[in-house]
C-alpha cells in the first residue's frame, strides 16, 4: 500500500501571494529590487535560502545578524497575513482528494519547509486531517534535499519507495526523487524532468492512484 506525502504551500493551501507581500515589504523597506519572477523561485525553498536569493539583487552586504532581522521582520509580516486564511482557501479538490484516500486506507503526510506549517494547518481546519507532520522546524537541510519527506515516511512507519509525493516546486521534485519516492508534479513543479507523473488536477491524483 502507498502513502502519499502532501507539500503543503501551494499544493494544499495557494500561501504564494502572502509569501510574495511580506517578502515585497522587507524588499522595499530596504531598497531591494524585488518581483513576482523573484518570488517564483522562492517556492519550496527555505526562509534563510529566500532571503538569500532575494539578496542577490542587493549591492549592500548584510552581516547574520542583520539577516535574522531581515528573516524576522518578513516572518512577522507573513504570520500575520496568515492570520486571515481560512477553510475555504484550501486548493480545489484537496478535501475530496483526502478524503478518498482515507476511506481507501492510504496514510496520508504532510512534508514542507515552512516553519509555519502548524499554523497554516490550523487556520484551515487541517490540523488533524493529517496521520503525520514533518516541517521545517525539524529538518537540517531543506528541499531539494529528501530529508523533509524522509522525516514523514518515518513518522508514516512506512519505507520511501512506497512513498508518492505531491508537489508543486521543482525543488519539491528533486527532493521526492533523492529520497527514492514517486513524484507528481502539479502546476509550476511539471517543467521539472524528474516528475514521474503531472497532473492538473487533484482528481488525477486518486486515478494515478488508482482509487475507488
Ligand atoms: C515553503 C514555501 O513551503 O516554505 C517557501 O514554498 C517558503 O516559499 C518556505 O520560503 C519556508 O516558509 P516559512 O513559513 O518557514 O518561512
Ligand atoms: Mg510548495
Amino acid at each position: 500500500m502507498k502513502s502519499v506525502i502532501f507539500d503543503l504551500d501551494g499544493v494544499i493551501v495557494s500561501t504564494d501571494d502572502l509569501h510574495f507581500q511580506a517578502w515585497k515589504s522587507m524588499a522595499d523597506r530596504n531598497g531591494i529590487p524585488f518581483d513576482r519572477q523573484i518570488n517564483n523561485l522562492l517556492r519550496g525553498v527555505s526562509r534563510a535560502e529566500s532571503l538569500e536569493i532575494i539578496l542577490r539583487k542587493s549591492e549592500k552586504s548584510y552581516s547574520e545578524q542583520q539577516k535574522q532581522e531581515l528573516m524576522q521582520y518578513k516572518n512577522d509580516i507573513y504570520v500575520k497575513l496568515l492570520d486571515n486564511l481560512k477553510h475555504s482557501d484550501i486548493l480545489p479538490g484537496v478535501v475530496e482528494l483526502i478524503n478518498r484516500l482515507k476511506k481507501a486506507g492510504v496514510k496520508i503526510a504532510i512534508g514542507s519547509s515552512s516553519k509555519n506549517t502548524r499554523k497554516i494547518l490550523q487556520k484551515i481546519g487541517l490540523e488533524t486531517v493529517f496521520d503525520a507532520i514533518a516541517d521545517g522546524t525539524e529538518i537540517q537541510h531543506s528541499k531539494p534535499d529528501p530529508e523533509v519527506f524522509l522525516v514523514a515516511a518515518r513518522k508514516l512507519e512506512t519505507k520511501p519507495e512506497n512513498c508518492v509525493v505531491v508537489e508543486d516546486a521543482v525543488a519539491g521534485i528533486e527532493a521526492a526523487k533523492a529520497g527514492n519516492m514517486t513524484a507528481i508534479a502539479i502546476g509550476d513543479a511539471a517543467s521539472s524532468s524528474l516528475a514521474d507523473y503531472r497532473v492538473n488536477t487533484m482528481m488525477q491524483i486518486a486515478e494515478i492512484l488508482n482509487l475507488e
